[in-house]
């Protein structure tokens, strides 16, 4: 076969095959992951992915762009809503570089910045190694509570009035339990610092009115991705009550940290924040009893769960310690075998040195609950988990279990469905769902 051809055939092979086996077979409890709904794909597979749209929304470098600009617009104020806010920026790619763009702003090269600890889930972007580290911002970590599992808030707050750091970073990407937003904002706008909270992985449990909201408790600014807990397109968002900090970031963040901010993504951001609109409660709702119900079935069965003298988790996330069970890295590989996608992660009791094999998995279960699985299910998971890694069943003999259990749950849930729009009648003739066709 020619061999343009032949790439081209194990191009299609690939990805029609991750397609299968990740949306079709597979239970997927990656904590940082989603789908998307069918009508925000269907909106996010448009013609603007080709386009550009340098600048603000009717202030462009560019032409062409009037549709984005009013989608823009709407988007940001839809997302405003459902924070409770008026200050809403969609333009970063990432979660990451909204970060970097709050973090330009907040503290010039030299400056100091507060962080949570990393056993407490700081992300790497808010570190020394990563995007704090890069714009030469030094990092100071706030000290970290064993028994509660969190920020030990009487030290962070010493910390804070000694250093006067120019701004504090809470959030993370592992954490089962709120950070003490009040707490850590008063301390550092006492010494003139700002809050920035990190919601990438709890955006989507804020707007369901499961998680507190950091701006409604003295944080600043947030930022987050929107395709974890809030389950659109993967991109950032920025949002603010700050008005003063706010006109600073949609200022610099283009030209500083992105130029063209892709589209495509906007629509289909604004249909899952309709979404969320609708669903969200009932979805966020249901996320947080699974994942109990997650932690409790797995440590019925003889598994080790972190944070039981604290009901376990209140956010979507399990910590599992399986080093009774080979450790992280060989638990997630078995795991994977038996098509579910889990990630190894270091647990607060582990040194940096472990992180190629760390004590621990992290589980998530905003996908599933999405594919409509309820507390039920999540015994079924954890079952499915115990033969791998308990009784060391062969992981390719589960991985049928887990595709034939998985074919249940093939629908996407807490959003529009065709029937709905079909009733839904637009001034004339034509219906929301004519509009589609
Ligand atoms: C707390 C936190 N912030 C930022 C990010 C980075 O987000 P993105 O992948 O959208 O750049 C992550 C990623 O998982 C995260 O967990």
């Amino acid at each position: 076969m020619e061999e343009t051809y032949s790439y081209l055939k194990k191009v299609i092979e690939l990805t029609f095959t991750q397609n299968v086996w990740r949306t079709a077979k597979s239970i997927n409890l990656i904590a940082s992951e989603n789908v998307m709904s069918p009508l925000a794909l269907k909106v996010y597979l448009s013609d603007f992915m080709f386009r550009y749209a340098e600048g603000k929304p009717f202030k462009r470098y560019y032409q062409g762009t009037k549709y984005i600009d009013e989608l823009e617009v709407m988007t940001n104020e839809l997302i405003g809503k459902l924070l409770d806010v008026n200050l809403v920026d969609i333009r970063p790619i990432s979660g990451t570089i909204a970060n970097a763009s709050v973090f330009r702003v907040l503290a010039e090269p030299g400056d100091s910045a507060v962080i949570a600890p990393v056993q407490a889930g700081a992300h790497v972007s808010h570190t020394k190694f990563g995007t704090l580290g890069a714009l030469s911002i030094k990092q100071i970590e706030m000290p970290y509570d064993e028994e509660n599992m969190n920020v030990d808030v009487d030290k962070a707050v010493k910390l804070i009035e000694e250093v006067k750091p120019k701004f504090a970073v809470l959030g993370g990407s592992v954490y089962l339990f709120p950070h003490p937003v009040k707490e850590i904002a008063d301390a550092i706008h006492s010494v003139g610092g700002y809050l920035h909270y990190d919601a990438a992985h709890v955006l989507g449990l804020i707007m369901g009115k499961r998680w507190h909201n950091p701006l409604k408790l003295g944080a600043d600014v947030l930022t987050a991705s929107t395709h974890k807990t809030f389950p659109g397109p993967q991109g950032g968002v920025i949002a603010s009550v700050n008005e003063k900090i706010f006109k600073q970031i949609s200022k610099t963040i283009f030209p500083w940290f992105i130029s063209n901010h892709h589209l495509h993504r906007i629509p289909a951001t604004a249909v899952t924040a309709l979404e969320m609109m609708k669903f969200g409660e009932a979805y966020a709702d249901q996320i947080v009893r699974n994942a109990k119900k997650l932690a409790e079935s797995l440590a019925s069965l003889g598994f080790k769960v972190l944070g039981e003298h604290l009901g376990y988790t209140k956010s979507h996330q399990v910590l599992v310690d399986v080093r009774a069970q080979g450790g992280g890295a060989k638990a997630a590989k078995l795991l994977e075998d038996a098509n579910i996608i889990v990630n190894k992660n270091l647990l607060p009791y582990d040194t940096p040195d472990k992180v190629k094999d760390p004590s621990g998995l992290r589980l998530g279960v905003q996908e599933v609950t999405r594919f409509g699985m309820k507390e039920d299910d999540m015994e079924e998971i954890a079952k499915f988990m115990k033969m791998v890694l308990i009784d060391k069943r062969d992981p390719a003999e589960v991985a049928k279990k887990v595709s034939e259990f998985r074919q249940e749950f093939r629908v996407v849930r807490y959003c529009f469905k065709e029937e709905d729009l079909e009733n839904v009648n637009l001034p004339g003739t034509s219906t929301l769902l004519d509009l589609l066709k």
